[in-house]
């Protein structure tokens, strides 16, 4: 996927007028970008300044990677705090995560950042590399201070040195250079499943080895994110788990009505367009504070307007990028149909449909069937799923052009 702003565009300055440049939707905002969620971003930022550790748990495309990008951002601003970021959602073993965390751990330092650039471009691994090649070469700079390399060379022969090595590397690299380093690792609940690929049982041996390293790095902050709120609630919050209780809880504010207002208009006036506030009001009361819906509607409006070659949106360009959006996202939405239909065992991938189609019609779900436990086992399968929430004790479906697609259904 194409990244926001491409190395061209921030050298030379230029903003990206494409519609989905403009309102992105699959794709964390950059930092600068964010609408609201200035005092999420300040939060979190602080606790990881001041040692504590954060679990930033909600559903899919809520805003999480993006927060948690600002919050790095802020940090990454003071001179005190080094910042490393992986993503555990594409990784399948724990090779790859070690080699991850020991890569992007390593670039804190801006020699080591240069070698291992170098030894990617060149196809060679970053411990041929920074082992053999550059080892010599960095020898008395400061920049392998801490670090143990005679040990690179071997050190994939075994799995379990390997991850040790590499959740380690973090407070070795702090604690040597009197910093503070905050590690945030994306996708956190891909620990069971990445752990579990090593061997059978493996998460749990996986989740014990964080958790003794993590626990000794007295000079790293940790961020956790994940979309699976029951499988992070459960990692963090059951006293069975290896990371129980190993970070405090962050729940996202909800972005106000006016920071989407103002939000909006920004974004807009960056390629001098405007909208009227009926086209605001629609927009906002559409998405239901649900950010990336909401963004794709504003996508489509701005993507109207560029086709009328109208400077303005107004209602009528609103209610016509609302009709758009449904038009745009319909395959998404065949494929969480599907995914609703294989949501669990099979009484309940059997009911799931129906309860979604009840509840974004403003029904009663536990009118679905006779006994109470298998409309309740569906209902907990779609919150997990991130399909339905219960925002304000009543159930909704989460994203409001889904429930829109499923009440067009019925008509
Ligand atoms: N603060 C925000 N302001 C405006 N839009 C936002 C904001 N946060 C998120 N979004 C919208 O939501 C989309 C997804 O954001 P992000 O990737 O940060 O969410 P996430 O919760 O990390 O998603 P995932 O579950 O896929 O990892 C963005 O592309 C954007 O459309
Ligand atoms: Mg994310």
């Amino acid at each position: 996927m194409r990244p926001y702003h491409g190395i061209r565009d921030r050298i030379l300055g230029i903003v990206d007028t494409t519609p989905s440049a403009l309102f992105p939707t699959d794709e964390p905002l950059p930092p600068k970008h964010l609408i609201g969620r200035a005092d999420d971003v300040a939060e979190i930022a602080n606790s990881l300044k001041l040692g504590s550790n954060v679990v930033l748990s909600a559903p899919r495309r809520t805003g999480k990677t993006t927060v948690a990008g600002a919050a790095l951002a802020e940090l990454a601003q003071d001179p005190g705090v080094y910042v490393v970021a992986i993503d555990l959602f594409s990784m399948d073993g724990t090779d790859q995560l070690a080699d991850a965390l020991i890569g992007a751990t390593m670039s804190v330092r801006p020699a080591l950042r240069k070698a291992i650039r170098t030894a990617t471009q060149a196809g060679r691994t970053i411990y041929e590399s920074i082992g053999l090649t550059f080892g010599a070469r960095l020898v008395g700079t400061g920049d392998l201070d801490g670090i143990e390399i005679g040990v690179l060379p071997t050190l994939r022969n075994d799995p379990r040195k390997h991850l040790d090595y590499a959740l380690n590397l973090p407070e070795k690299i702090a604690a040597t250079d009197g910093k503070r380093l905050v590690l945030f690792i994306d996708e956190f609940q891909a620990v069971q499943r990445i752990g579990e690929n090593a061997s059978r049982g493996g998460a749990t041996v996986l989740k014990q080895q964080m958790r003794a390293a993590f626990q000794r790095s007295r000079h790293v902050s940790f961020l956790f994110a994940g979309s699976l709120e029951h499988m992070m609630g459960d990692l963090f919050g059951n006293k069975s788990e290896p990371v129980f209780s190993f970070g405090c809880f962050h729940s996202l504010r909800p972005i106000t009505e006016d920071e989407w207002r103002a939000g909006i208009t920004a974004r807009l006036k960056l390629v001098t367009v405007t909208a009227n506030d009926a086209a605001l009001d629609m927009l906002i009361e559409a998405g239901e504070g649900h950010p990336r819906a909401t963004m794709l509607l504003c996508q489509q409006a701005y993507e109207m307007a560029l086709l009328a070659g109208a400077p303005q949106i107004d209602a009528g360009i609103a209610a016509l990028a609302y009709d758009r959006a449904l038009r745009v996202e319909k395959p998404r939405h065949e494929q969480i149909v599907l995914g609703i239909q294989h949501i669990g065992t099979r009484a309940v991938s059997r009911l799931a449909l129906r309860a979604v189609s009840i509840i974004a019609n403003g029904g009663r779900p536990y009118t679905l069937a006779k006994h109470p436990a298998e409309v309740a086992r569906t209902l907990a399968a779609l919150r997990d799923a991130g399909i339905i929430d219960q925002p304000d004790g009543t159930w909704r479906v989460a994203d409001p052009l889904f429930a829109e697609y499923l009440r067009r259904l019925r008509r």
